[in-house]
């Protein structure tokens, strides 16, 4: 799928788009891409590929190797670009030690317990990768697969479409699951994503993308004085490995109640003993909307230095909202600066985690003959 050549598809998006006024500026219109380049090679010879996009003032740059979103560059208040996505300047870096940096998840987002479930009466064994339990898909989730990337250009829209087929037993999840991931900019700059799976057997299948933000910029320091509101009035508490308990608690009066915009550092320490577990939040928010037939917005991060802001818009009933508590000082980022704990967050749409062996959780079941569809927009401003 992927072009063997440098591919220049410049002009179709660029052309006859009208201005956009965003925060009171007019922005010109900049579809431009997507362009090809050699990013770097894995061990085995596979080359991975670096794909360059921008429009309406967004520039995203994604590679073949996880799908991941290398870069995602957006302007402040003042109009002046910076990387908002932590990640890594080389391949190797992504190949030997990414916390899953801008990565594609599957198939299954966040944690099942102890990898194992039961569907159809038949009992699975995942990839145990976290402790007891599968993380995020298991040892070599989709984060670390090359995928088979197809740029295009749709009116005013530049995108990609990443396609990678998950083969029956791999990481021990049944069936042969065929995936197709799709980014798009639109010429508002909105980044969205647009997931199907299809498969032969009955499986489970929970797909996101686990991009890290920092609005002031990725090796800028904290995310603690970023303002996050999330629309849920529950959220799903989890035992010591971060498994759900089944209960969905609510957050009136907690650390959890992000309801009213609020600093994400303001209850960080408060020691409740569900941040204590997860050395700060690293949970499943249940989503007051449940699941809806579109995108429906769902939480706004807000940098008040910079006045970059990011709402977020999804179809799914969770959202993981983690506070990068793993990072811890021995990365080292795009730009050369050293990533400490609470130097960017996560805000992943998803099904809640271990659905698989939860009864009353929304159910993450595929069948052979139905497609798998979500979709999540990122939308920009300042
Ligand atoms: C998810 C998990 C976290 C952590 C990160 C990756 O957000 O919930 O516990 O594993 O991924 O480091």
């Amino acid at each position: 799928m992927e072009l063997n050549r440098r591919t220049v598809i410049a002009g179709a998006a660029a052309a006859g788009v009208a201005a956009t006024a965003l925060g009171g500026t007019a922005r010109a219109a900049t579809g431009r891409g997507p362009v090809k380049e050699l990013f770097g090679t894995l061990a085995d010879g596979t080359k991975v590929h670096r794909w360059s996009l921008q429009n309406g003032g967004t520039r995203l740059k994604v590679l073949s190797y996880g799908g991941i979103v290398q870069s995602l560059e957006i302007p402040d208040k003042h109009g002046r670009y910076a990387n908002v996505s932590a990640g890594f300047a080389a391949l190797e870096d992504y190949v030997a030690s990414s916390p899953y940096f801008g990565a594609l998840i599957g198939r299954y987002g966040n944690r099942i317990g102890k990898g194992r479930f039961t569907l159809d009466g038949t009992a699975y064994q995942l990839s145990v990768n976290d402790g007891e339990n599968s993380l995020h898909g298991g040892a070599k989730g989709f984060d670390k697969r090359v995928w088979d990337v197809e740029p295009f250009t749709h009116g005013s829209d530049v995108g990609l479409h990443l396609y990678y087929t998950s083969v029956d037993g791999e990481m021990g999840y049944p069936g042969t699951l065929r995936t197709k991931v799709t980014y798009t900019l639109n010429r508002h700059g909105d980044w969205r994503i647009d997931y199907t799976a299809t498969t032969d057997r009955a499986t489970v299948v929970n797909l996101t993308n686990h991009t890290y933000w920092n609005l002031a910029g990725e090796g800028s320091g904290s995310i603690e004085d970023h303002e996050l509101t999330i629309a849920a009035s529950r959220f799903t508490p989890t035992d010591a490995g971060l498994i759900p308990t089944g209960e969905l608690a609510g957050v009136a009066g907690t650390p959890f109640d992000f309801r009213r915009a609020k600093p994400v550092g303001r209850d960080i320490r408060a020691g409740h003993e569900q941040q204590v577990l997860a050395k700060g939040f690293d949970h499943n928010w249940v989503l007051d909307k449940g699941v809806t037939a579109t995108p429906v917005h769902v939480a706004t991060l807000r940098d008040p230095r910079s006045g970059r802001t990011l709402r977020i818009a999804t179809d799914q009933p969770g959202l993981q909202f983690y506070s990068g508590n793993f990072l811890d000082g021995t990365l080292t980022g795009t730009s050369g600066r050293t990533y400490r704990q609470g130097d960017a967050l996560c805000l992943e749409t998803q099904h809640f985690p271990d659905s698989p062996n939860q009864p009353s959780f929304p159910s993450t079941v595929l069948r052979p003959g139905q497609t798998y569809r979500t979709s999540t927009v990122h939308t920009f401003g300042r």
